[in-house]
């Protein structure tokens, strides 16, 4: 399938925060009232901290919208520092005026994932659906915990991560040690995710390079989940130099 994203090349990932905190700001202008999507993760740490300076900056509020998160690890609950709430408690929503009750991320420590994940879909139906999503990308292609071989009509589940995505996040950055890493968690599925009437991909450096070339100019094939996005009519990849070097000229 011939790839509809549009990719925005930036020399460094400043730049990439800067664009995305852009992105963001001025979706949240146009319709103060927005839903949106958010990720965690060590790459979109440069756009909260810009949302949270233009914020500071009484350039925009927080105040009318909504937010879903991709994904939250099984097990931990949310005062957990490791857990996804815990993180985007402290990067972004204690430091912006979002509504506290208006923010949702998966609760890792629900008794029943099933049902959790279910009232997380019907939320965001609820919501409207999801204007713009914010997203990363795993060194293998994922998105989300959506690891490679997940479908495209893919929904919030309980999912096992990959040896791959254990090491990735016990590299010092999150976990000390692989041991550390619940195996499971809770994600949105690639179909959730795909009905975003936008979404902006944020990759930065080489580790991420291989996986971005495989999702824009490869097959459109669950083995690279990321590439799944290619047919969505408003998706747009913000990357840095090095996540780029791979990429089709
Ligand atoms: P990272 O994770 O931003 O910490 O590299 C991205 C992801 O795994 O989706």
């Amino acid at each position: 399938m011939a790839g509809a994203v549009k990719v925005k090349v930036c020399k460094e990932a400043k730049e990439v925060a800067e664009q995305a905190a852009q992105m963001i700001a001025k979706a949240i202008k146009a319709n103060p009232r927005m839903v949106l999507g958010l990720a965690t993760g060590s790459t979109p740490e440069g756009t909260y901290a810009e949302l949270a300076k233009m914020h500071k900056a009484k350039e925009v509020s927080f105040a009318g919208i909504t937010t879903f998160n991709l994904d939250e690890y099984w097990g931990l609950d949310g005062d957990h520092d490791q857990s996804y709430r815990y993180f985007m408690n402290t990067r972004l929503f204690e430091k912006v005026d979002v509504r506290p009750w208006n923010t949702n991320v998966l609760n890792g420590a629900a008794t029943n994932p099933m049902l959790e994940c279910q009232a997380f879909e019907t939320k965001i139906l609820a919501s409207g659906g999801v204007d713009l999503w914010l997203l990363g990308i795993g060194g293998n292609g994922h998105i989300a915990f959506n690891e490679p071989g997940s479908s495209v009509d893919s929904r919030t589940r309980l999912v096992s991560l990959t040896q791959s995505t254990i090491d990735a996040n016990s590299d010092g950055r999150f976990f000390k040690k692989a041991s550390d890493v619940p195996r499971c968690a809770l994600s949105t599925g690639i179909g959730t995710i795909r009905e975003a009437r936008s979404i902006v991909l944020l990759a930065t450096g080489e580790k991420k390079a291989q996986a971005v070339a495989d999702a824009v100019n490869g097959a459109f094939s669950p083995d690279c989940p990321a590439s799944l996005l290619q047919d969505h009519p408003a998706c747009t990849f913000v990357v840095d130099e090095a996540a780029a070097s791979l990429l089709k000229k």
